[in-house]
Parts: structure tokens; sequence; C-alpha cells
């Protein structure tokens, strides 16, 4: 693995050219009080060294003389590794993360202009933790105040994410093996939570089942809150409470996924409690499933990644339309948005590292085109909430179809041929979801 650390880092180098590249690991977040977080690794920072401490910041210098890769990290200390945890230290980082360089983080200020001065750029995203953007200007400025003198100086401050982004979209072999680990357990634990599932029990029991698997089998744990939606519940989208019973002839929408090695999957399924839809909840569930499938079928390298979303809303238009719940003509009510109190979110987004990955959906008016080894989800949806409003012009929705809330969402990698779905291993089909001898109440 280190071998693709450094291959990554030989890549943006190449980019960088003459300038210097600074990244800083996450901080640690406290919970409460004195209580923290579990440390979560910057993806950036990750993706270029592997290194999963805190308080530590890469640098990238290809021009320079005698280092290239510099590391500034926490010194070993007996006594605070006691309390936070064992360090790698300066001695073991140089030969264990393959740096040229690697100081004390407390020498960051002293060290770090050396492989800025002769820079012609600093490539450094600003971050939420302004004490350090403030210091990371503040070295800039002094470089800038002898610049006349020496002639000399980085004279611009880039992002470096529109060089490294592109890169963390496109998932290397290793990366898809983590990608795919993370997509079974996840099945897996779908899987689990539907069997496990049924009315009389309670939402944050099948959250259990399901976060019981993802660290049974491996996974640092859930991607994001879990959500366990019963009901009309499903109709929040960030619903994560999962404290209610849930009830006969209702369904359950579960969107949950697990990190794996720091990648990450995404699943929703919906499915009738009971073990049958009601002819309200299949109508909606068949339009979702097809806006789903015809979507699912757009991904293949060269389709502009909008067209995933465009085909999706047409299909839940037109469903709706001939359900009587929209009425129009479906280009005005497409154009106009009118369909947005049924469904209001975007069919999908990149994931990766990040959850909600990084990468552009568009390049201005230029579309951004599929290409293999990006993954997206597709998660179109159909939310009818009890309050939902009434759009000018548009028939009110009758209350037999108030609570229904439905999402399917599956991760797909863009192969040279196609798509590959990852989470297929979760059943979705009308017949496979309408399991039988549910319907007693526990
Ligand atoms: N659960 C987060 C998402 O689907 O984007
Ligand atoms: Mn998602
Ligand atoms: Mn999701």
């Amino acid at each position: 693995m280190q071998t693709e650390y450094a291959q990554r880092r030989e890549k943006l180098m190449a980019a960088i050219a003459k300038g210097t590249a600074i990244f800083r690991s996450a901080p640690t977040a406290v919970m409460h009080n004195d209580v923290e977080y579990n440390f979560r690794q910057d993806s950036d920072f990750f993706y270029l060294t592997g290194f999963n401490e805190a308080e530590a910041v890469a640098v990238l210098a290809p021009h320079h003389e005698e280092h290239r890769f510099i590391l500034f990290v926490q010194p070993k200390d007996l006594e605070r590794e006691t309390w936070t945890g064992y360090r790698v230290g300066v001695e073991d980082a140089k030969e264990q993360l393959g740096a040229d360089m690697v100081y004390p983080i407390h020498e960051l200020d002293e060290k770090l202009p050396q492989y800025l001065e002769k820079a012609d750029r600093i490539y450094y995203r600003l971050g939420r933790d302004r004490s350090f953007n403030t210091k990371i200007l503040t070295h800039w400025q002094q470089l800038l105040a002898t610049y006349q003198r020496k002639g000399f100086a980085p004279t611009a401050l880039e992002d470096p994410a529109p060089l490294l982004h592109p890169m963390r979209q496109i998932k290397s072999a290793t990366e898809l093996k983590l990608m795919r680990k993370a997509a079974e357990i996840a099945v897996e634990a779908h899987n689990r939570a539907r069997e496990f599932a049924r009315p009389g029990r309670y939402e944050y029991e099948v959250q259990a089942e399901i976060e019981h698997t993802f660290r049974l089998q491996g996974a640092i744990g859930p991607a994001y809150p879990s959500i366990v939606a019963s009901g009309a519940n499903a109709c929040v989208l960030h619903y994560t409470e999962n404290t209610r019973q849930m009830q006969d002839n209702e369904l359950l929408l579960i969107d949950a996924g697990c990190a794996y090695a720091y990648y990450n999957s995404d699943i929703t399924r919906t499915f009738p409690l009971s073990g049958k839809f009601t002819p309200e909840q299949k109508a909606i569930y068949e339009i979702v499933l097809e806006a789903q499938l015809q979507s699912i079928a757009q991904v293949q390298p060269g389709t502009p990644y909008k067209q995933t979303h465009d085909v999706a809303v047409r299909v839940i238009v037109e469903g709706l339309l001939d359900l009587g719940l929209l009425q129009g003509d479906p280009e005005e009510i497409i154009k106009e948005e009118k369909y947005k109190p049924f469904y209001m979110h975007r069919t999908g987004h990149w994931l990766g590292l990040d959850v909600h990955d990084v990468g552009l959906y568009q390049h201005g008016e230029t579309p951004h085109n599929l290409e293999p080894g990006q993954v997206l989800t597709v998660e179109p949806g159909i939310y009818i909430s009890p309050y939902i409003k009434p759009v000018e012009g548009q028939p009110l929705v009758d209350s037999r179809w108030h609570g229904i809330g439905i999402r399917i969402e599956d991760d797909v990698l863009v192969t040279p041929s196609g798509c590959d779905v990852l989470t297929v291993g979760v059943p979705k089909s009308i017949a496979e979801v309408e399991i039988k001898g549910h319907s007693l109440t526990l």
C-alpha cells in the first residue's frame, strides 16, 4: 500500500511542478467536555499518506533539492501516549510512511519556510481551522515581503483540489477492493435487518442489527448516522432518532452504509413491514424502482452525470401524473420543478473516501461525463409527507397517500463497458421485498 501512496504523491507532484503543497491532518473533535469523538483522518491527507494520526502536516515540495515529501508529526511522548494512543513518532515515520524528512510538529513554523521560499506558489486549501489558515497565510506574507529583495517567493495561493480530487475520483484496483468490501458488509447488514424487522419491534433494534453486522465484519462503523425510518418518518430525509415502534402495514426505509478502511458504502431499501404493500405503497414503490433502474441504465462511460438525475425525474413525474398526484404537462412540471414537494433531493453523489465524495458534477455549462473507475450512488425517492405543501394548480394530495416515503439506493461503479452495481445483493424487486410471514405483531 505504501507504494500506492507514493505513486499518488508522485502524480500530484508532477502536476504541482514548482509549487509546494501543504496538507493538514484532521483535528481531534470534542464530543462533550473533554471526551473526544473517534478520530477520523482528513480524506485528502489520508489519500496521500495513509497516515492515521492527528496533529500532522504533510508537505510536497517536488522542486526542493533534498526533500520532496516532508512530514510533521507528533513526537513520541510515553506519558501522553498512555492516554491517547501510540504514535509513530519522528524516528519511525520516515521509514513507515516513506517521507524524505520528518520533523516534530512543534517545529512547523521554523522548518516550513525552507520548503516554501523557492516555490512559485503554495497549494493549500483554506480549512475550517482559522488559526491554521492564518499560520499559512502569515508564512506566505513573510516570504512575499522579501520578494523584491531576493527575486523569488511564491506569488500565488492555489487550491490543490482541482488537481487532487479528479485523482481521488477514479478508484484504483486497491481502492475498489475496499469499496467492494464496504458494499458487501452493508449488503449483509441490510439483508439481516430485513429478516429481523417486523411490526412491534423498534427502529433502534433494527439499527442495532445493522451496526452489529458492520462491526462484526470489520467495518470501522456506520459511514453516516443510520436512518431507520418507519411510516411517516421516512418522509424526513435525515431521520436518525430511530426511536419509534414499527406498526403493521407500514413501510420501513433503511438508509445505512459502513466505512471499511475509510471507504464507504451507502444503501437504501424500503420494504413493507408486514410483508405486503398496500395498493398506494405499491404504486409509489413501482415508480421509484423504475426511476432507479432507468437511472442505473444510464451509467456508462460518456454519459453526462446529470442524465442520471434527469431520467429519474422524468420517470417520477410521469408516474405521479398517472396516479393523479400531479397534473398538467410533464415538460412544464419538470421545468418549473413542480415535482419537488415529492422529490426534493438529487439522484445521487460520488462515493469513496467521503460518503459525499469529492469531484465535480458539472463544469459550468459543460457536462461532466462519467468515466470508468468512478463510483456514484443512484438513489431516487418519493416522499409524501403528511404535511406536504399544496402547489398552486396541482391537486390536493388525498390522505390515503400520506406518510409514504420510499427511496432505493445502490452504489454503482462505472466500468469500461457500462456499470457494476456493487450493492446488488440486497433485493429490491416487489416479489422479493414482499416477504410473507412477518405480519404477526410480536
Ligand atoms: N445517507 C446519505 C446519503 O444517502 O446520501
Ligand atoms: Mn447516498
Ligand atoms: Mn444513503
